[in-house]
C-alpha cells in the first residue's frame, strides 16, 4: 500500500509551465506522489526543478510520450489516478518547418496516454485525463469578438491542428470509453523558465546581447498574454474541481499588439541596463512575415472565473517586471539552453 493518497503522472514536467505545474503539485500536495515524465528534449530542462528534485514526493523519469510499451510500463509501477499532459511540440515556427514531429508528440502521443489510462483504468472511479491545449485550436479572430468554449475549432497552423486533432481525440475517448477527462484552452504564457524562441524571452535575450528583434509582418497581431504561475493555479483548479467532460478557456484579459509589448519591453530594459530610453527599440528590425500567421486571439475566461472563482493573480505590469528581472539574473540558465551544454549533460546523464 503506497504512503500516498494519489499518484499522479504529469507529462512535460521538465519545460515551461510543467515545471510551474511540477513545482505547485509537489509543493502543495505532499500527500500526492507527483510523477514527471519528460524526453528532455531542447525544451525540456532539469535545472527548471532544482528547487523540488529532492522531495520524497517526486519522481523524475525520463521517457517518451509515444513509447507504449514503456509508457504501460509506468502506469503498471505507479498506478497513477490522474493524468495531466502538458508534453508537446509547442512552437508554431518549428511546426512549419517540422510538421511531422507535432504530428508524432501531440497526436500519437496523447493518444498513447488515452490508450494506457483506458487500459489501466479498469474502474474510472476517481480517475482523471486532463488534458492541457492551447487556444490557438480556435484560429484567428477579427477585430471583435472573443473565443469561447463552444467556439468551432478551425486550427491554421500544424502545432494548432496537432493540438486540435489531440483534442478531439481526448472527447472522443470520453465519448467513446467514458474515459473521464477535462480539456483546457490557455492563450500564450509568458515568465521564467520559457526557452528563449518564444517571442517574449527571444526579445529578453536579444536585447540583453544587442541582436536584432525580428518582429514579423506588420507587427499588428495581437494576443492574450497570461503569466505563467497564474495558469498553473487554474490547472490546479480544475484538476481539482472542474466538472469531467468539461472544457474550460483559461486568459489573461490581457490583450496587446505585437508591437506595442515589444515596445513596452524596450522601455523596461532600457531601464533595468541603465542605457538612454530608445536604445533597445532600435534594435527593431522588421522581417518576413510567419507563413499563415494567425491574426488575433482573445480568451472569454468568464467560465473558469463564474464556476470555479479564477481569475489572474498577477497583473501584467507586475509579471512583466518578474520575467524580465528573472531572465537578466539567470544568464547562465540561458547560456545553457541556447548553447546546448544543458542537452548535452542531461542526454548522457539519461542516456
Ligand atoms: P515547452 O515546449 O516548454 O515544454 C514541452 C515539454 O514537453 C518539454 O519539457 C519537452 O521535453 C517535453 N516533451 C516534448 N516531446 C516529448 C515526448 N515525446 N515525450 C515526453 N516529453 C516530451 O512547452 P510549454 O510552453 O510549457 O507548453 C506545455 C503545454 O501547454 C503544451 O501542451 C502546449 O501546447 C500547451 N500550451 C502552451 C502555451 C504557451 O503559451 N506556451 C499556451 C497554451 C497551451
Ligand atoms: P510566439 O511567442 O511564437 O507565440 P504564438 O505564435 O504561439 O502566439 O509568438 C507570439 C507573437 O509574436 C506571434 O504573433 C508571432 C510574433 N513573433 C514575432 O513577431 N517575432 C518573433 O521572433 C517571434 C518568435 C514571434
Amino acid at each position: 500500500m503506497s504512503q500516498f493518497e494519489k499518484s499522479i503522472l504529469i507529462t512535460g514536467g521538465a519545460g515551461f509551465i510543467g515545471s510551474h505545474v511540477i513545482r505547485r503539485f509537489v509543493n502543495n500536495y505532499p500527500n500526492y506522489h507527483i510523477v514527471n515524465l519528460d524526453l528532455l528534449t531542447y525544451a525540456g530542462n532539469l535545472e527548471n526543478l532544482t528547487d523540488v528534485e529532492n522531495k520524497t514526493n517526486y519522481t523524475f523519469v525520463k521517457g517518451d510520450v509515444m513509447d507504449t510499451a514503456f509508457i504501460n510500463q509506468l502506469f503498471d509501477k505507479y498506478q497513477f489516478d490522474g493524468v495531466i499532459h502538458l508534453a508537446a511540440e509547442s512552437h508554431v515556427d518549428r511546426s512549419i518547418t517540422d510538421p511531422l514531429a507535432f504530428l508524432n508528440t501531440n497526436i500519437l502521443g496523447t493518444v498513447t496516454l488515452l490508450n494506457a489510462a483506458k487500459d489501466h483504468w479498469k474502474d474510472f472511479s476517481g480517475k482523471m485525463f486532463y488534458h492541457i491545449s492551447t487556444d490557438e485550436v480556435y484560429g484567428s479572430l477579427g477585430d471583435e469578438g472573443l473565443f469561447t468554449e463552444t467556439t468551432s475549432y478551425d486550427p491554421k497552423s500544424p502545432y494548432s491542428a496537432s493540438k486540435a486533432s489531440s483534442d478531439h481525440f481526448v472527447r472522443a475517448y470520453g465519448n467513446t470509453y467514458a474515459l473521464p477527462y477535462i480539456v483546457s484552452n490557455c492563450s500564450n504564457n509568458y515568465g521564467q523558465n520559457q526557452f528563449p524562441e518564444k517571442l517574449i524571452p527571444l526579445f529578453i535575450n536579444n536585447i540583453k546581447t544587442g541582436k536584432p528583434l525580428p518582429v514579423y509582418g506588420d507587427g499588428n497581431y495581437t494576443r492574450d498574454w497570461l503569466y505563467v504561475v497564474d495558469h498553473a493555479i487554474a490547472i490546479d483548479l480544475i484538476y481539482h474541481q472542474g466538472k469531467s467532460g468539461d472544457t474550460y478557456n483559461i486568459g489573461g484579459f490581457n490583450e496587446w499588439k505585437n508591437i506595442d509589448l515589444i515596445k513596452v519591453m524596450c522601455s523596461i530594459m532600457d531601464r533595468k541596463l541603465n542605457q538612454p530610453e530608445g536604445t533597445s527599440e532600435g534594435l527593431i528590425t522588421y522581417v518576413k512575415d510567419r507563413p499563415g500567421h494567425d491574426r488575433r486571439y482573445a480568451i472569454d475566461a468568464s467560465k473558469i472565473n463564474r464556476e470555479l472563482g479564477w481569475k489572474p493573480t498577477v497583473t501584467f505590469e507586475e509579471g512583466i517586471e518578474i520575467t524580465i528581472d528573472w531572465y537578466l539574473n539567470n544568464s547562465e540558465w540561458l547560456e545553457n539552453v541556447t548553447s546546448g551544454e544543458y542537452l548535452k549533460y542531461y542526454q548522457k546523464q539519461y542516456s
